[in-house]
């Protein structure tokens, strides 16, 4: 195993313990969700742990930059791994669709250049979940067209700030 895999391996339970806490606060969006777009998906542990609860999904799309980030991929995902480092990148044009129900941005959103284009990539009546540690709340970002439905902080080992938009049908 690599010194990544290890270290990233070792990070499991406490990103557990922060979805343990976000998922009844977000059941609402995520019962009727059918895709769903994972920027930074990692390991996708997100939605194994979704799955054990219950939750389906029609589609699910993972985006990340790194192919040894999300070894072993997880069967149902639809994996897009991108070059975000050039300026002129557009995450849109490496999607098949044009809009999810739901957007997740995990401990993710302070790596990205493109977070402007996340609005964009939420269809009406759809949600966007922003979570980081805290050390960089900062990098979360509220947009206007949309309405913040939930924030607070999750997780116990590490607490992340989250807010969770949603944009009107
Ligand atoms: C801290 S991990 C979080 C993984 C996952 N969301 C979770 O909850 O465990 C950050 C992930 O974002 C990926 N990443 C880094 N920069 C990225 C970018 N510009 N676009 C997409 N993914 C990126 C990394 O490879 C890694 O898999």
């Amino acid at each position: 195993m690599s010194f990544f895999n290890e270290v990233y391996g070792s990070w499991k339970d406490k990103q557990l313990s922060k979805y343990e806490e976000l998922v009844p606060k977000m059941k609402r969006c995520l019962g009727k969700s059918e895709s769903v777009l994972d920027i930074g998906i990692g390991r996708a542990w997100l939605w194994k742990y979704l799955k054990e609860e219950g939750f389906g999904f029609k589609r699910i799309d993972g985006v990340d930059i790194s192919r040894e980030a999300t070894e072993p991929e997880l069967d149902g995902v639809n994996y897009v791994y991108i070059d975000g480092s050039s300026k002129d990148f557009n995450l849109s044009q490496e999607l098949e669709i044009d809009g999810y129900d739901l957007v997740f941005a995990f401990d993710s959103v302070h790596l990205i250049d493109y977070e402007d284009e996340l609005p964009g990539l939420v269809k009406d009546g759809g949600f966007l979940l922003q979570a980081v540690p805290l050390r960089f709340r900062k990098e979360i970002k509220i947009y206007r067209e949309m309405e913040v439905v939930e924030q607070g902080e999750i997780g116990v080992e590490e607490i992340d700030r989250f807010v969770l938009q949603g944009k009107s049908d």
